[in-house]
């Protein structure tokens, strides 16, 4: 669209965030919070291994002391699915009406609360408000209820996005909702709830931050977008100096805690508190911002799972987890992007590996610092380790292709041959 001095560039960007509660204790004021929106009655949305850490009784016991009443639904599918957001929303719906939710977990249980708001503040099924081409791409019509986000891992950034991500299980793919309604009320960061994370989850979550950093840093940046109307405007909007900030600094937690707290992470509370600000600072840079090629080429990856069962995680079904699908291309895929802003990669490496001994090329420096520190944080070598070959590339490609809400974002914009040769070159990394 052009607007009425003729632009047809994009010339303006939207920067959101949710507000934050941070720090050690946080988690007992989430009482509070919700007794100042006026909630009497809420629901906390939680999964059984979030249960066993004794987290969400916390949530219950801060939310009667503030003499709200609440209930507990602890049946959130670790990578939520159609049919098991469809099962929350239906308890939730029952169980209900609700004056707000609790989202108890990592980005699992925040999204599944995501979507159970949503479908029990308005009309609609599920499919109706899933992105296109594979939803309808319908928008909440109206404000959801509050929704006060407590992460208990240091990763997805998920209390601060306005996206919900799930597995439509018929399609074998992942997908979302975003829409700028479904992003919580409250982010309320708590670190000394990740303490009890499994080295294997921290590894996995945290690279899951990386990527968010690294990707919206080197995304499109919105001024190479066409102009849109103010209702047309996606949520990923492009990088922009507001997101840039947040990014960097993500970058800078990471480089000076990330390995600490996977290798000592139950002792060492300062680094865990890096790694949530790393991720609440990362979300509010990819959440406005957006993620492009590591992200897309993850949706396949963890779709069409066979039979890896990663440690640390339940072991009653094959998954490959989020945070290790997004970064097993990774390397190879800013390896590609890096002609399109060379200054940009330049410094994500300098940032994520301040002390590099690359001898490589310009080219070659971020995908060393991601080597790196995915092989001394116990990152499965490449899409082989997680159980692909070469031979599963065709059946990879197009699942990454339908993924154009990302693609767009990329900086330089891949065919379907540049898809299979990333995806072919990162079978090993290292
Ligand atoms: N909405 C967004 O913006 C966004 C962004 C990125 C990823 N995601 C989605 O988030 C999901 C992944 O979330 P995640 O990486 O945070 O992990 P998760 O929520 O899937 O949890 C992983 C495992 O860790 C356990 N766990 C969580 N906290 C724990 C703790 N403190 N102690 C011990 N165990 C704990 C859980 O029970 C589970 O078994 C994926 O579905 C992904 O697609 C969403």
């Amino acid at each position: 669209m052009a607007d009425g001095d003729g632009r047809t560039d994009e010339t303006i960007f939207t920067w959101g965030a949710p507000a934050v509660k941070f720090g050690a204790g946080a988690a007992d004021e989430v009482g509070f919070e919700l007794a100042q929106r006026g909630a009497r009655r809420v629901l906390v949305v939680t999964d059984p291994g979030v249960v066993s850490t004794g987290v969400p009784r916390r949530i219950v016991d801060s939310l009667a002391r503030s003499g709200i009443e609440s209930e507990v639904f602890d049946g959130v599918h670790v990578e939520p699915t159609d049919d098991s957001i469809g099962k929350a929303a239906e308890y939730a719906r029952v169980q209900g009406p609700w004056d707000g939710f609790v989202a108890v977990g990592g980005g699992s249980a925040i999204d599944t609360a995501k979507a159970v708001n949503l479908l029990t503040s308005h009309p609609g099924e599920l499919m109706d408000y899933v992105n296109p081409p594979i939803g309808g791409g319908r928008s909440p019509a109206g404000p959801l209820k509050p929704l006060v986000a407590v992460p208990t891992t240091a990763g997805t950034g998920s209390e601060s996005t306005a996206m919900c991500v799930l597995d439509v299980l018929a399609m074998k793919v992942k997908t979302g909702i975003s829409h700028w309604r479904l992003r919580p009320t409250l982010a309320v960061v708590d670190p000394e709830l990740t303490m009890t994370l499994p080295p294997e989850v921290t590894a996995a979550s945290g690279m899951d931050i990386v990527c968010h950093a690294v990707e919206s840093y080197t995304a499109r940046p919105y001024t190479a977008f066409a102009r849109k109307a103010p209702e047309d405007r996606v949520t990923y909007c492009g990088a922009n100096p507001v997101s840039d900030l947040w990014c960097e600094k993500a970058m800078t937690l990471i480089a000076r805690s990330f390995r600490r707290a996977v290798h000592r992470g139950a002792d060492d509370v300062d680094a865990r508190s890096d790694m949530m600000l790393a991720a609440t600072f990362a979300g509010m840079g990819f959440g406005n911002a957006g993620v492009h090629l590591p992200h897309a080429n993850g949706y396949p990856i963890a779709g069409q799972v066979r039979d890896y069962r990663p440690a640390g995680y339940p072991s009653d079904e094959p998954i490959v987890p989020h945070g290790q699908a997004v970064s097993l291309t990774a390397p190879e895929s800013f390896r590609f992007s890096f002609d399109s802003a060379p200054e940009r990669h330049l410094r994500a490496a300098e940032l994520l590996d301040p002390r590099s001994d690359c001898h490589g090329g310009p080219r070659e420096q971020l995908p060393w610092a991601l080597v790196t520190l995915m092989r001394d944080i116990g990152i499965p070598n490449g899409i082989g380790a997680v159980g692909y070959t070469e031979d599963d590339v065709p059946d990879l490609v197009p699942g990454t292709m339908k993924q154009q809400r990302l693609l767009v974002t990329c900086p330089k914009t891949p065919t379907e041959d540049d898809v299979a040769e990333i995806l072919t070159r990162s079978v090993t990394n290292w």
